[in-house]
């Protein structure tokens, strides 16, 4: 057997050590004086949302499995029952060695379950959208797109060179007045999400879709949050998804029409030069993608238990299953996720830049998997909890 041995790389010299340590501190030191410093809390994940962080046990109310199938004993037997068949990496980008069968059949239930001609599995919902994307327009072209879209969104419009227009959020009058006036000779998209992330409101869909038609452009959706929860008529022509939320596994999609989801295996960047998902991802996902077409009524559990959330605070009606509660400041958010923590909930407070400045909130997202009693209790401990005027608004 040949053995291999590696030259030893050049040591760094201790004065770059030092001077990139002091530029990335000074940052962090920049961040951590608006209370916008992130941290990494290494998390335990168990069965009905139960999290152990750091040691302490909680009942999570922040993650986006909405349907507790990461911890269906289907969805995991599948996963290592997709391992031992197929092993435990995919080998190779999809266009080379790596396209698993089980990128094809996760491909065409999907696009059977949302009713286009065809789908395209990618690695994340990040990468479907940096993806399709440039793949629909470029320099010439432009984009007009919700403002509270996800950053995924907005990288991908980025990425694709096109001009890119905001509009009001679900404002369809600023939306039509950013069509107006596009490109002479160069095409229309237009971005928006179906169910908005950290505000858990709906896009008017048909209305963007009639704009879209009079104005000759094409809409794309990212249906991140709604898939497999939230039952909208969709008319958008280019539906893209993760299937990191409802369907509780990893990995993203973009359905439309079958040319595009074709072209996208020779011109979507995040699909031909990086590897294919993992066999195991992608059999759980299978798995738990017929999960959610046979069985609605994971859907309407989880909706049920949401408007008891809304109900027992008096809050309006929800929409989906995420529910805001907007608090301002930073600080305010990380005080009351603390105070939350200490009577076993973890909420996560959400801070700027993922949501605007001055809207940090509690994002408050629900599982089929809660039991209405941890649902009822969160209520009360928000009660105790929160500063007076917030409910009242
Ligand atoms: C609206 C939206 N789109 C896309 C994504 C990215 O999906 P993924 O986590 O699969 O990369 C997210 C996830 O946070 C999201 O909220």
């Amino acid at each position: 057997m040949p053995t291999f041995r590696f030259k030893q790389s050049r040591p760094v010299i201790s004065s770059q050590i030092d001077e990139l340590n002091a530029f990335a501190q000074a940052k962090l030191d920049k961040l951590a004086a608006k209370d916008l410093k992130r941290g990494l809390v290494p998390t335990t994940r168990g069965v009905g949302c139960s999290v152990v962080r750091d040691g302490e046990a909680a009942i999570s109310f922040c993650d986006n499995d909405y349907l507790g199938l990461s911890q269906n004993p289907r969805v995991v037997a599948a996963a290592g029952a997709a391992a031992i068949r197929h092993g435990a990496g995919a080998g190779a980008s999809r266009l080379v060695s790596g396209d698993s069968p089980l990128n094809h059949e996760l491909e065409s239930m999907i696009a059977q379950i949302k009713g286009t001609e065809a789908c395209r599995v990618f690695g994340s919902g990040y990468m479907a959208n940096l993806g399709a994307v440039p793949c629909l327009v470029g320099d010439k072209d432009l984009i007009v797109m919700d403002e509270l879209s996800h950053a995924c969104m907005r990288a991908a419009a980025q990425l694709s060179g096109a001009e890119v227009r905001m509009f009001r959020h679900n404002d369809v009058a600023d939306a039509r007045a950013q069509l107006a006036n596009g490109p002479e000779h160069g095409r229309i998209l237009l971005m928006t999400e179906t169910v908005f992330s950290m505000d858990g409101d709906l896009a008017p869909l048909q209305e963007l879709q009639a704009l879209c038609e009079k104005f000759g452009a094409w809409m794309m959706t990212d249906d991140a949050h709604g898939f497999g929860v939230i039952k909208q008529e969709n008319p958008a022509l280019i539906q893209m998804g993760t299937l990191s939320k409802a369907v509780g596994v990893y990995g993203g999609y973009v359905c439309g029409p079958a040319a595009f989801v074709e072209l996208m295996i020779s011109r979507a960047r995040t699909l031909v030069f990086t590897t294919g998902l993992p066999p195991q991802v992608l059999g759980a996902a299978v798995e738990a993608v017929s999960i959610i077409r046979d069985d609605t009524q994971l859907a309407k559990d989880v909706m049920s238990k949401t408007t008891a959330f809304t109900n027992a605070l008096g809050l309006p009606k929800p929409s989906s299953t995420i529910v805001p509660i907007l608090l301002g400041e930073a600080s305010v958010a990380l005080d009351v996720q603390a105070k939350l923590l200490e009577d076993g909930f973890h909420v996560s407070a959400i801070r700027p830049p993922t949501v605007p400045e001055g809207s940090s909130r509690l994002r408050v997202a629900f599982s089929a998997a809660h039991e209405l009693d941890d649902v009822l209790a969160l209520a009360e401990s928000l009660k105790k909890h929160l500063p007076k005027d917030v409910l009242e608004k």
